[in-house]
């Protein structure tokens, strides 16, 4: 078995990406087939199963939906890791993480670049950017309760500024314009995330504490901006 370091080295993404999200996710991430956690692998995920319309195609179906829909999927995920006996269903906890990390993929790989030149946009990617940085981190340790409910309530916020009106979504999707069809065949075609096992250090747990604060730091600035500051 591979320390989750090496994996660290060994283990690129498509783009470099020296941010936080990026280092989590190479750090969540395994290198090769030894170390990845088979759990439920090679099950088709939401977003490619559960989205067709009754007569079994695609058709006006919309990314939102589609990216909605797998938000679905992870709250159901999320809320089975940690039994009420407080130990871990490792298959939930395996889809889960597989789950969150190849969602945050699209968003930062795919949806992300549509914005680029929206200048209302990069407020909200901000966010959403540094959200996506404390999901991943906080995936790298072992699940107990505190990891599932930080998780929770990063996502309590951070899904409805995706799915809201206005919200990220609902941009990149004008923003595709008539190239929406290729930008969802895109996600639907987006690799599954081979992972690394759990790793829980002193490093990891300072880095985590530091990107959740980071990401509520952004929260209090984007309430303080909308009027809704304490
Ligand atoms: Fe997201």
């Amino acid at each position: 078995m591979r320390s989750a370091k090496a994996g660290r080295q060994t283990k690129r993404l498509p783009e470099a990406d020296p941010t936080p999200y990026g280092r989590f996710t190479l750090w969540v991430t395994g290198g090769g087939a030894s170390e990845n956690i088979t759990a439920g692998r090679g099950r088709p995920s939401v977003a490619d199963e559960d989205v067709r319309t009754p007569n079994g195609d695609n058709q006006g179906m919309v990314l939102h939906d589609l990216l909605a829909r797998d938000h679905e999927r992870l709250d159901v995920l999320l809320e089975r890791i940690v039994r009420s006996d407080g130990t871990v269903d490792v298959e939930s906890d395996a889809e889960f993480r597989r789950g969150l990390l190849r969602h945050i993929g699209i968003e930062e790989r795919i949806l992300f670049p549509l914005l680029r030149n929206d200048p209302a946009g990069a407020r909200l990617i901000g966010q959403l950017h540094r959200d996506h940085a404390a999901l991943s981190a906080l995936l790298v340790v072992p699940p107990t309760s505190a990891e599932v409910d930080a998780i929770r309530a990063i996502l309590a916020r951070h899904n409805p500024l995706e799915e809201g009106s206005g919200g990220m979504y609902e941009r990149a999707e004008e923003r595709a314009g008539e190239a929406l069809s290729e930008v969802i065949g895109r996600v639907r075609s987006y690799p599954e995330v081979p992972l690394a096992r759990h790793a829980d250090t002193p490093v990891v747990r300072r880095s985590i504490a530091q990107l959740v604060r980071e990401a509520e730091e952004g929260w209090r600035l984007l309430d303080a901006e909308r009027g809704m500051g304490n």
